[in-house]
């Protein structure tokens, strides 16, 4: 098979680590990549957000699957572009079409899509800049703290979670009126706070079966003890010690039956990733959010973790074969220190040299922010490397990626020292 895998992320460095074990491979291309991507397959310089592009030259390398990374060109419509056009319709995309993106893409419509299903969420309201009074009111009625969403796509940043009802209105009143998140605060939900332990838990999906994958922790604060700005993801881990089997099969009949059914219900296609954001009250599991798409750092975890042939899979939805295929978790853990420039989630400098030396033995490093210039190896974003270990459990696991770090050095390097370590106290 040839495939194509789009973005430049340590998740896609992990995916392109992943397809490149399958022999039903017979090259792999990523766009754009980045310095670790290179050495699994070629490196192509295109923005994924280019779909012109990217279908050319999908049509002239005769690509068989394109695997699309980040939300943003499935909330877009890159599937519904290929689909449409009778020279792509045959390269399967996995990744939903707008239809099914839109589960990630309005969270005005994924609150209403699980109200209808009777999915377990946190009771909510929705407000346009018509009803600010309205909205107002709503939030009089609830308890602090108070959560407000932008509706749209906000780089991660659309969430806010405040303590004062004064300032909850005054900010409400800023992403209707003053449009404080773009078109994307357009719509704002307001909705309870619910007060939990979160997990990310992951399936792929033809629309009519699906296979669940390994669910992770991460770690979205910049600061040691969870504290500090929300960043991309600063490390997660693989398993989750309270996913246990009860809690699992809770998701599974609560949450993930009643999404693929609904989707079904709704006429909607889906094919590729659901990312169910969870947070668990009191023993049981409830949705903060869904994604399209696998996460990142949550996918240098998990697909270390799996042991089958992740090309089967996409091959699974490609013929409508999902059902048929094995999926087999490794009983191992596994997990990942994110490595980043100092300033990140702020001001940061790029084209700092990275030294790599010896790796521990169970380790692999998937570039997040990297690139390659005259043979040297140089930062090129916030997040710069993920630093993935395997262990006996996640205590060992992130002892090895710590012990790889050690031999990791740039300019200004910053990460946090405490991965894990939360969920390795609770087990104790
Ligand atoms: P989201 O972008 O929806 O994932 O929200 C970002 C983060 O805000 C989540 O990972 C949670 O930590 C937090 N969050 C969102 N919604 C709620 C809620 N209803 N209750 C508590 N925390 C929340
Ligand atoms: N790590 C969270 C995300 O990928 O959205």
């Amino acid at each position: 098979m040839i495939v194509l895998v789009l973005g430049s992320g340590g998740r896609e460095h992990a995916l392109a680590w992943k397809i490149s074990q399958s022999s039903l491979l017979n090259k792999l291309y990523i766009a754009p990549g980045n310095a670790g991507t290179s050495d699994l397959g070629e490196n192509v310089a295109i923005n994924p957000a280019h779909f012109d592009k990217v279908a050319d030259f999908a049509i002239k390398n005769k690509v068989e699957i394109i695997v699309v990374g980040p939300e943003g060109p499935l909330v877009n419509g890159i599937h519904d572009y290929f689909a449409k056009d009778t020279s792509l319709s045959s390269i399967t995309i996995i990744g939903p079409k707008k239809e099914g993106a839109i589960l990630e893409g309005s969270k005005d419509f994924s609150k209403k899509f699980m109200l209808k299903n009777n999915i377990p969420t946190a009771k909510y309201k929705s407000f346009d800049s018509t009803t600010i009074k309205e909205g107002e009111l709503y939030l009089e009625t609830m308890k602090p703290p108070y959560v407000l969403k932008a509706d749209g796509l906000a780089g991660g940043k659309g969430v806010l979670i405040l303590n004062a009802l004064k300032e909850a209105k005054t900010e409400l009143r800023q992403m209707l009126s003053n449009k404080k998140f773009g078109d994307a605060s357009n719509k704002v939900v307001v909705e309870e706070f619910l007060d939990g332990v979160e997990v990310s838990v992951f399936i792929i999906t033809d629309g009519m079966s699906y296979k669940i994958l390994p669910e992770a922790k991460d770690y979205k604060r910049i600061g040691e003890g969870d504290t500090g700005l929300n960043t991309g993801g600063m490390g997660a881990i693989s398993p989750v010690p309270f996913a246990n089997r009860e809690f699992m099969d809770k998701v599974e009949n609560q949450i993930i039956i009643p999404t693929v059914k609904g989707l079904r219900k709704e006429n909607i296609e889906y094919s590729g990733f659901i990312f169910f954001g969870l947070i668990l009250v009191k023993g049981d599991p409830y949705v903060i959010e869904y994604n399209c798409r696998l996460g990142d750092p949550e996918t240098e975890v998990i697909l270390p973790r799996l042991k089958s042939d992740l090309l089967d899979l996409f091959d699974g939805i490609a013929t409508d074969t999902l059902s048929e295929r094995d999926v087999e978790i490794d009983p191992k853990s596994a997990g990942t220190v994110m490595l980043v420039s100092g300033g990140y989630p702020e001001k940061y400098k790029t084209g700092e040299k990275i030294q790599i030396g010896e790796l521990h033995e169970r380790s692999v490093l998937f570039h997040a922010g990297t690139k390659q210039e005259n043979g040297e190896i140089l930062t090129a974003g916030g997040r710069v490397i993920s630093v993935t270990s395997f262990g006996k459990d996640i205590e060992s696991s992130v002892k090895n990626s710590y012990t790889t770090i050690s031999n990791i050095h740039f300019n200004k390097m910053n990460y946090r020292k405490d991965i894990g370590k939360d969920v390795i106290k609770k087990v104790k």
